[in-house]
């Protein structure tokens, strides 16, 4: 199978790896060469990584790499059966690339986005032929995590649906099936636990640190919700939760935080950017003032 990735930041890289693990030819786009450079250099040391844990060996490395072709125009993506968008989360700029990737691609080729809370409906209609539209929603990492969400749009014909199914579980995935409703499912569940966590530290009640350590100790939660803001990126987390909380019309549930809007503001995105709510420049993760 052809697969076709667009844009080869943190999940498209990922999506890219997991294809491209499973036997696919994958190409890669970017409209910006060195996201496609570092997504190269990325790839060499994990695989690197994978091959001094024994998970595999350089004849295996080799056939991964061998796989992923780095491209520098949509056009390139002609021959996928699967395109997957993973861009940046604004819908208008989503669907002027879906609507130019159509005149390049098969009639049948699934045309799907990897967005966190876009509607699939406004995205798979820009398309002329929307049923060949869906979401295929990874989590980061996206090599790591088992669940990716498949969700169907209300124009998403069921045979796009069954073989976007069938794939993803080929890739050795599992598969939740899910309502075209903002955030999904999980990205919903998710915004009252970072939105508490930031209403938490702003009255005052307990710093980050300290509100992780809780939901880890006792919550048994792998990382605290601060942690994972970092993880994921306080740009990235912060337009998931304004898409969903715009979506929901104003349901104060879901409103998004001023700490956060202004730590995306001032490029304290977490891990990406060296800074977050934790300091990562100098090796020791402590938290930033
Ligand atoms: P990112 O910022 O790491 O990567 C986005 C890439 O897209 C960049 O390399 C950029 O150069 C490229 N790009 C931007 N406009 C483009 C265009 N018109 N054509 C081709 N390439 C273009 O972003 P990330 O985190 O990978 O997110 C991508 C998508 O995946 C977003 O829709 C996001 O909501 C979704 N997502 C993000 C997750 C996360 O934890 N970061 C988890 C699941 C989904």
């Amino acid at each position: 199978m052809n697969v076709g990735i667009i844009g080869g930041g943190t999940m498209g890289s990922g999506i890219a790896q997991v294809a491209a693990t499973a036997g696919c030819k994958v190409k890669l786009y970017d409209t910006n060469q060195a996201a496609l450079d570092k997504a190269k250099a990325a790839l060499e040391k994990i695989l690197v990584r994978l091959i001094e844990k024994g998970r595999i060996d350089s004849e295996e490395k080799i056939r991964i790499q061998s796989n992923i072709s780095y491209v520098d125009s949509l056009k390139a993506l002609g021959d996928s059966h699967l395109t997957i968008e993973a861009i940046i989360e604004n819908l208008d700029i989503k669907q002027k690339v879906f609507s130019e990737l159509e005149n390049y691609v098969a009639d049948d080729c699934i045309i799907a986005s990897n967005t966190s809370s876009l509607s699939i409906a406004s995205i798979a209609a820009s398309l002329n032929k929307p049923e060949r539209c869906v979401g295929i929603h990874f989590f980061n990492p996206a090599p790591l995590m088992k669940l990716v969400e498949v969700i169907p749009a209300i124009q998403t014909s069921e045979a796009v649906l069954e073989k976007s199914i069938q794939t993803i579980k080929d890739w050795t995935k599992v598969v939740a099936v899910a309502k075209d409703t903002p955030g999904f499912i999980v990205n919903r569940v998710a915004r009252p636990f970072y939105g508490e966590a930031l209403r938490i530290y702003e009255e005052g009640l307990a710093d980050f640190a300290t509100i992780d350590h809780s939901l880890k100790t006792l919550g048994g939660f792998r990382m605290g919700p601060f942690e994972l803001m970092d993880f994921i990126g306080n740009d990235v987390n912060y337009t998931v939760t304004e898409t969903v909380f715009t979506a929901f019309y104003f349901d104060p549930r879901y409103k998004p935080s001023f700490t956060q809007k202004r730590f995306a503001e001032a490029g304290y995105l977490g891990r990406k950017s060296g800074k977050g709510y934790y300091d990562y420049t100098e090796g020791a993760i402590k938290p930033a003032p």
